[in-house]
């Protein structure tokens, strides 16, 4: 049996409870894209967690059969409820016991659905961590702090790869890798300990490009990356990447973190250009927005550089200490190439939380 099963039932035991659960987004330094198997990824990632931009879900519970009723943004919303109940299927090898219960989930997002900023890993992990909690009630299992994170992390990458980072404070690394201690496939760990804690400070300045749904979702982006003729160069790269950013950011080489960070935005969407048939998740305000920041950390020798989603939006990283500065820029020069002039200000945070009520 896996690590992380319970296939302990439920029985005629009565059950009825709630739980809520706050789970931020993140964004990625090493990108994850591209994947095999059972949500394995093709290489290893590591992303800053957020901190403003996060779900909240709250799961009521009681015994059933595994219906789901999902109110997103205080609305009934089907094609969600339907994608959780699915989700909830695949995983009962997992634990058994979840088509042993109904559940009405209530859940909103701290930032607008139309931002542009990814959902998928907030939105799952604030969900898994319900789940665990659901299981420690109801099981006692799961007591261990750790154990509970790692299994919440465990769920959440099957429910969507990147929302396994999320969990953990600050800094969370998902996918085997040798230099990582502790690293899995199954699992990402938190590495926040792991660098100089100048990053736990680091601002990230959402600069919305364009708020348009994507023409093309990850998910059939992941699968692209399996006819991509660079894919192999790409996962050896990408772990490659992964070794001498957190080399760098143990010691505080500020230089060459931004010098990765860029690269991997790059080649991220490099790949999306290569795929067959290509496509180009950037727009023309994206690029002129990534030369005025290349041209003012030239000038200004302020250590500000950015990364990219699978989008067009750009994210501005920065160390709080010099926000100021960086913020002036961004107001007398970014501003406005940003669609209808928004800009999210989020920062690193502190991973998923309990909300009592
Ligand atoms: C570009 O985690 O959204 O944000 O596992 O299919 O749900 P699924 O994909 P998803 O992919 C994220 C891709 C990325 C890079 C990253 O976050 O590492």
């Amino acid at each position: 049996m896996e690590k992380f099963n319970n296939i302990e039932k439920i029985g005629n035991k009565e059950i009825q409870g709630e739980t809520t659960w706050k789970s931020p987004s993140n964004i990625a330094l090493v990108k994850y894209w591209g994947k095999y198997g059972r949500q394995m990824p093709a290489n290893a990632s590591v992303s800053f967690t957020l901190e403003n931009a996060y779900s909240k879900t709250t799961m009521k519970y009681k015994n059933g059969s595994g219906k789901v009723t999902l109110f997103f943004e205080g609305e009934k919303n089907e094609a969600f409820g339907e994608k959780i109940e699915k989700f909830m299927e695949s995983v009962k090898d997992i634990n058994p016991f979840y088509q042993e219960l109904d559940y009405e989930i209530s859940s909103t997002n701290s930032f607008p659905h139309s931002a542009g900023i990814a959902s998928s890993a907030s939105a799952m992990s604030a969900l898994c961590m319900g789940l665990c909690k659901i299981e420690k009630n109801i099981f006692e299992t799961l007591t261990d702090k750790d154990t509970f994170l790692q299994k919440a992390s465990y769920l959440s990458r099957l429910a969507s790869g990147s929302a396994s980072r999320s969990v953990y404070p600050k800094l969370g690394q998902w996918g085997e890798h040798a230099g990582i201690e502790g690293s899995s496939n199954l699992y990402a760990i938190d590495v926040h300990d792991r660098v100089d804690p100048i990053f736990h400070t680091y601002k990230n300045s959402i600069l919305i490009a364009s708020s348009a749904v994507k023409e093309v979702s990850s998910t059939l982006g992941h699968k692209m990356m399996n006819e991509n003729p660079y894919a192999a160069v790409r996962f050896a790269q990408a772990n490659d990447n992964l070794q001498k950013l957190m080399d760098a950011m143990k010691i505080r080489d500020l230089d060459t973190f931004m010098q990765i960070v860029e690269l991997e935005a790059l080649t991220l969407h490099a790949l999306m250009m290569t795929s067959n048939p290509s496509f180009i998740l950037l727009q023309p305000s994206t690029i002129v927005m990534i030369d005025k920041i290349r041209k003012f950390r030239k000038a200004s020798g302020l250590p500000v550089c950015f990364t990219l989603d699978a989008g067009p939006n750009i994210h501005l990283l920065y160390p709080e200490k010099i926000a100021t500065e960086v913020q002036k820029f961004v107001q007398d020069e970014l501003l406005e190439l940003c669609e209808n002039s928004v800009i999210i200000e989020d920062e690193v945070g502190n991973g998923s939380k309990e909300i009592m009520n």
